[in-house]
C-alpha cells in the first residue's frame, strides 16, 4: 500500500482506532414523534441514462430472465427492502414526456428525443444512439405501474407542467384512474393489459419548476399549480398532489409560493410540498463547472469524507426552515414535506457503463449518508411525509448497478434493507451525547466539525427499533443505547461496514459489503455495542 496515498486517506487505512470512552442514546419511549410514513423509503426512476433501460426494462424478447419486459434480478431484489412508492418519469425529464407516447402496441410507439441528449456528462464511449438518447418509449406508464405492482409499491407519476396543457394531464389521470369500460383512456389502458384502474394516488405538478421545469417565478408557479390542480377527476379516490418545491436552502422559492398561494384563495389540491436536497462535496468551492467542482465517489480524504456528510446533514436544517416558512401560510401544516430528491451526487468518472449517464460508484460513505438521512427524517416524522432518493438503479446515489447480465446492489441498498423495520413504527425522541465532535480543517484552514455520532429510534408493540451512524472515517466507538423505564428483554443486532469507508461493491465483488449479525450484549435497561468507524447498526430490541 502507498504510504503518501494512506496518509491523505485516500486508500483504506487498515488500522481502526478506538475511543475509549462510550458514547451513549437515550431512547426517549415516552416522547412519540410521529408515525414513520413508509413513503420516505421511496424511490426515483427518470428517464435519464441506464435507468430505465438496461437497469429496469429489457423488454419481453430479452435474453436477460425478465417478466413481462421489467428484469426480474431487480423485482427480487428490490421486493425485499419494502419498497412503499417510487416517482417516474423524472426529474427534469417528465416536463418534457408526453405520457401519450407511452400508450399503444410497442412497435408502433413514436421514438423521441431524451431530455438529457445535450448533457455535458456522457462519458466519450456512449453509444448516442440507443434507448437512452432516442427513446422508444417501450416502457410507459402502464409498465411503470406494473413494476410497482411487482415490488409491492405505489406509484408517483409527475406531471408535465413545463410543455403540455393542464388537459393532457387530467387525460392522463382519466387514462391511469378511470374505471375499466368507462373512458376512451380506459380502453386504451385495458388494451395496454390493464383493465383496471391502476390507482395512482400521487401526483406531482412539474418538477423543479423554477429550473428545468419551465423557471417559472414561485408566483407564476402558484397560479399555475392551482390550475394544473384544480379541477382533476378523482374516480372516489382522493389524489395527493404534490408542489414543485425548493432546491436545498432556497428559502425564497417556498415563502413566496405559499404567500402567492394564500392571496389566490389557499394551496388548493396541495398535499405535499417537494423538497430536494443533493450532498456533493464542494468544499473546493463551486466553480462555473459543477460537474468538476464535485467530488469522486471513490477516491476521497478523511476531510472529503467528512465534508460531504456535512452537506447531508443539512436536510435537518433545510426540514425545519421550509416547514416553518410554509407554516406561516398553513398554520395547521397540512401540507407535508415531499423530499422528491435525495442523495450525493459525485463528479463524472465512476459510471457503470458508458451508457449510465450521471451514474456512479456507491461506498460505505455514501451508506453512511444514506442511514444518516433516514435518522433526520425519523426526527421529523410529523413534517416528512413522502421521500424519493435519487434514483434506483446506475445513476446518482442507486441502490442498484445493473447492465446486461451484469447485477450487484450497493451498500446503499442494504440500508434501505435494515431500516424497512422502521417503517409504520412510532418515531420516538433520542438524545445522543458522544465523547466530542469529529473535526477537521478545509485547505483554507476553516475548522469544521460534524457530530460524532447519530441515532433514532421507533416503537412498534414490544419492538423497538434503534439505529445509530458512525460517521467517524476511522475511529469505531462503543455505544450504549439506554430506554430509560423500560426493562430489555433480549436485542439482536445487525452492522453494516467495510474494511474502510472507500468499500463497495463491484460486479465482480458483489458481496464485499453486506450486513452482518453483531453482538448486542444487555445490561438491565440498556443494550452495549461496539460501531465501527464507518459504519451502521440496527437493534432490534424487545422490551417487556
Ligand atoms: O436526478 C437528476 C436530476 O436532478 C433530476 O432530473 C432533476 O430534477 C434534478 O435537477
Amino acid at each position: 500500500m502507498r504510504r503518501r496515498e494512506l496518509l491523505a486517506g485516500l486508500v483504506a487505512a487498515p488500522l481502526v482506532r478506538s475511543q475509549p470512552s462510550v458514547s451513549r442514546v437515550e431512547v426517549l419511549l415516552r416522547e412519540p414523534i410521529a408515525r414513520i410514513a413508509p413513503e420516505i423509503y421511496g424511490h426515483f426512476v427518470e428517464h435519464l441514462g441506464g435507468v430505465v433501460y438496461d437497469g429496469i426494462w429489457v423488454g419481453e424478447g430479452s435474453k436477460i430472465p425478465n417478466q413481462d419486459g421489467l428484469r426480474t434480478d431487480i423485482i427480487h431484489s428490490l421486493a425485499k427492502t419494502k419498497p412503499s412508492v417510487i416517482r417516474w418519469p423524472g426529474g427534469c425529464f417528465a416536463d418534457q414526456y408526453d405520457w401519450r407516447d407511452g400508450v399503444g402496441p410497442r412497435a408502433s410507439r413514436p421514438k423521441r428525443t431524451n431530455f438529457w441528449i445535450d448533457s455535458k456528462q456522457w462519458p466519450a464511449a456512449a453509444n448516442k444512439m440507443g434507448p437512452q438518447v432516442f427513446d422508444t418509449n417501450h416502457f410507459g406508464s402502464a409498465d411503470f405501474a406494473r413494476f410497482c405492482r411487482r415490488v409491492g409499491a405505489q406509484p408517483y407519476f409527475a406531471a408535465n407542467l413545463r410543455s403540455l396543457p393542464a388537459q393532457d394531464f387530467w387525460h392522463w389521470v382519466e387514462y391511469c384512474n378511470s374505471p375499466n369500460g368507462s373512458t376512451a383512456n380506459a380502453a386504451k389502458r385495458a388494451a395496454d393489459g390493464e383493465p383496471n384502474p391502476l390507482n395512482v394516488r400521487y401526483w406531482g405538478v412539474g418538477n423543479e419548476s423554477w429550473g428545468c421545469g419551465g423557471n417559472y417565478s414561485p408566483e407564476d408557479y402558484a397560479i399555475e399549480f392551482k390550475r394544473y390542480s384544480a379541477w382533476v377527476p378523482n374516480y372516489g379516490k382522493p389524489l395527493s398532489m404534490i408542489g414543485s418545491g425548493p432546491s436545498s436552502g432556497e428559502l425564497e422559492w417556498t415563502r413566496k409560493f405559499f404567500q402567492k398561494a394564500a392571496t389566490q384563495g389557499g394551496l388548493g389540491k396541495m398535499w405535499g410540498w417537494g423538497l430536494h436536497h443533493y450532498s456533493t462535496n464542494v468544499s473546493g468551492g463551486r466553480t462555473n463547472d459543477w460537474d468538476a467542482s464535485k467530488g469522486d465517489a471513490l477516491q476521497f480524504s478523511r476531510e472529503e469524507h467528512y465534508e460531504l456528510l456535512r452537506e447531508a446533514t443539512h436536510m435537518d436544517r433545510l426540514i425545519e426552515s421550509h416547514w416553518s416558512a410554509m407554516g406561516d401560510v398553513d398554520r395547521a401544516h397540512r401540507v407535508k414535506l415531499v423530499v422528491d430528491e435525495w442523495g450525493s451526487w459525485h463528479r463524472p468518472g465512476t459510471e457503470p457503463f458508458a451508457e449510465a449517464l450521471i451514474g456512479q460508484q456507491n461506498t460505505m460513505r455514501d451508506a453512511v449518508l444514506a442511514a444518516l438521512t433516514f435518522n433526520i427524517f425519523h426526527r421529523h416524522a410529523e413534517k416528512v411525509a413522502m421521500a424519493n432518493i435519487a434514483q434506483l438503479v446506475n445513476c446518482l446515489q442507486s441502490l442498484f448497478l445493473i447492465h446486461e447480465e451484469k447485477f450487484c446492489v450497493t451498500p446503499t441498498y442494504h440500508v434501505f434493507e435494515m431500516y424497512a423495520a422502521h417503517q409504520g413504527a412510532e418515531a420516538v425522541r433520542t438524545v445522543v451525547s458522544s465523547p466530542a465532535p469529529l473535526e477537521w480543517k478545509r485547505p483554507g484552514g476553516q475548522g469544521m466539525r460534524l457530530e460524532a455520532l447519530n441515532a433514532s429510534a421507533s416503537v412498534q408493540g414490544k419492538r423497538v427499533t434503534v439505529t445509530v451512524v458512525n460517521p467517524s472515517f476511522d475511529e469505531a466507538r462503543e455505544v450504549e443505547v439506554r430506554l430509560a423505564g423500560a426493562s430489555v428483554r433480549t436485542a439482536a443486532g445487525t452492522i453494516l461496514g467495510g474494511a474502510s469507508a472507500h468499500s463497495h461493491n463491484t460486479w465482480s465483488a458483489p458481496r464485499a459489503v453486506e450486513p452482518k449479525p453483531m453482538t448486542a450484549r444487555v445490561n438491565g435497561d440498556a443494550v452495549v455495542c461496539h460501531v465501527g468507524a464507518s459504519s451502521v447498526v440496527k437493534l432490534l430490541i424487545e422490551v417487556a
